[in-house]
């Protein structure tokens, strides 16, 4: 049987507000996207992640959608939707849909409909609660949203709460209502039927809560951390994972396996692992989940090797792993790496050669740092919505936590090249959110030409990648210390009758090992100057990842 293209692909998250404004508004859009397409050809992704373009009062940057089947005008309009998804089609890529579909904005006309009186045909549409005193005085029960703090939200002209998992103007859809299932079902098809291949589906394990409305019990936890996001002492049972949210994933499942072409879903599932991959339900569900602990993994022989392993063994066939190490709420890889480009070369060579699939996040590539922005000026709802913060509070969060809660740092417009609007929009527009003065050499314009660059480093083993089935989508042994002494990390893939072995060194010191592939030939490496790996010992250099042919 073949093997279904996701499988093997590498996906491109795009940002559409943030990649390239072809209409001189400051503001990113499809014409832009459309002219990008060939650089996204030549990188050698295999499919492209559009964040949310959907029409929305953009309040959090698209994820509060008023109309799932319509554009925001500032993006463009259906008609360029659709020749969008046919021109990356005809460059050879494949197309992933960002789906919001635990929540709408409290723009969209059903929420208008629903709030607007008790016995409204749409109130059932959204989760409507009695308080447990009447006035507003006490929600109806003890529910966080993930973001802390009660995720009840008292309406005054019906006198009832209305409940979200996110921002208060994020109203959660009522799953446990068969229209509201139905409709966003269709939705789905609505897109597929333009031929989109995939879904990343947003915070997809908060669809369903608990049908009686119980509360969340105790828990000894105050702050989330990436793969578990219960805080403020509270557990979330009744309102993440629920049994019927697994339930409704192979009902999303079975609608997209209708359509021809091995379509697949991505969930984000904020939850510990196991809970996360409960969402595939033994390969009837989800495709695959994001795994976040990479995010702020550390760069170290040990780290890697447990990592890799441990998501291999959690995740055998048909289960597949992802590998994550940024995204546009999370800060980039590269500014957790200190900004050291040798170490974000060797941060590529891991992902792109681990089993299961990579998702790469724009400017990655390039090596985009976070763009230090205030509270003050941030545009991020979530920065918006803890307003009475003091700065300074901030600045110790971010020490703390090792990152910014401001998400604009990361999502900045794409660095085409040096100019001071960084070949985003035009000079003298006011892009929407500022690019660094100094772009320091992390330019497409600056690294294209340039083999050895970070850019370059990416296209090489992206390349390597789709031109070597045992990467792209090989089984995996790692391989052990004693093999080619410490503290060296590698693994062994194979597909097809071929074999390769990876080899990382994670240290930032030349290493001599014992080469698990005498005689072989070199696929690929960090170092550009590397021109064979085939002897017996080889010598690493510092932060060097490299890929031989052993058979
Ligand atoms: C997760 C998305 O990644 C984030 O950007 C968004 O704010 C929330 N879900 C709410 O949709």
């Amino acid at each position: 049987m073949p093997v279904p293209w996701w499988r093997q692909t590498v996906v491109y998250q795009i940002y559409p507000r943030s990649f390239r404004d072809a209409n001189g508004d400051g503001i990113g859009d499809l014409d832009g996207i459309l002219e990008k397409l060939p650089y996204l050809a030549d990188l050698g992704v295999g499919a492209i992640w559009f964040s949310p373009f959907y029409d929305s009062p953009q309040r959090d940057v698209g994820y509060d959608i008023r109309d799932y089947r319509s554009i925001a005008p500032e993006y463009g309009d259906l008609a360029k939707a659709e020749r969008l998804i046919d021109e990356v089609h005809r460059h050879g890529m494949k197309v992933v849909m960002d789906m919001v579909m635990n929540h709408t904005s409290d723009q969209h006309p059903w929420f208008v409909e629903s709030r607007s009186s008790r016995d409204n045909p749409k109130r059932d549409w959204y989760v409507w609660r009695d308080g447990r005193k009447p006035g507003g005085k006490a929600p109806p029960n003890n529910w966080n949203a993930m973001i802390g703090g009660s995720g009840w939200h008292h309406d005054a002209r019906t006198d009832q709460w209305y409940w979200t998992q996110f921002l208060p103007f994020q109203p959660d859809l009522n799953y446990r209502n068969p229209a509201v299932r139905a409709e966003m079902l269709d939705t789905v098809r609505f897109w597929l039927d333009r031929g989109v291949d995939g879904f990343r589906l947003d915070i997809v394990n908060a669809l369903f809560e608990d049908a009686e409305f119980r509360d969340n019990p105790f828990a000894w936890k105050l702050i989330p951390s990436d793969d578990d996001p219960r805080m403020l002492f509270q557990g979330s049972d009744r309102t993440l994972n629920h049994p019927d949210t697994l339930e409704f994933m192979k009902e999303l499942r079975a609608v997209i396996d209708a359509y021809p072409g091995d379509r697949f879903l991505v969930g984000e599932v904020n939850a510990p692992i196991e809970k996360a991959r409960a969402h595939c339900c033994d390969g009837k569900g989800l495709n695959l989940v994001f795994l976040f602990r990479s995010l702020k993994a550390r760069l170290d022989p040990a780290t890697i090797r447990r990592l890799v392993s441990e998501y291999d063994g959690m995740f055998p066939d048909p289960l597949l792993p992802t590998w994550v190490f940024g995204n546009h709420d999370r800060a980039r890889r590269i500014s957790r790496l200190g900004g050291d480009v040798a170490k974000a070369k060797l941060n590529a060579a891991w992902q792109l050669t681990a089993r299961g699939v990579p998702f790469l996040y724009y400017g990655e590539e390039i090596g985009m740092v976070q763009v230090p922005i205030p509270a003050r000026d941030s545009q991020d709802a979530l920065v918006q919505n803890l307003a009475w913060v003091p700065q300074f509070v901030f600045d110790a969060i971010r020490s703390w936590m090792g990152e910014s809660i401001n998400r604009d740092e990361c999502r900045t417009p794409m660095q085409w090249d040096a100019t001071a609007n960084a070949g985003f929009c035009p000079e003298g527009v006011r892009p929407w959110l500022p690019t660094p003065g100094d772009k320091d050499g992390r330019t497409v314009a600056d690294q294209a030409g340039d083999p050895g660059s970070l850019l370059s480093c990416y296209r090489r083993f992206l390349h390597a990648r789709r031109d070597h089935p045992a990467l792209g989508r090989g089984d995996l042994r790692m391989i052990e210390a004693a093999e080619t002494g410490e503290p060296v990390v590698g693994w062994r893939r194979s597909a097809d009758g071929e074999t390769v072995a990876v080899l990382l060194n994670a240290t930032g010191r030349s290493r001599k090992v014992r080469n698990p592939a005498p005689g072989g030939s070199l696929i690929v490496s960090t170092d550009v100057d590397r021109k064979d790996a085939g002897d017996a010992e080889l010598v690493l250099a510092p932060w060097e990842g490299l890929v031989i042919g052993a058979s």
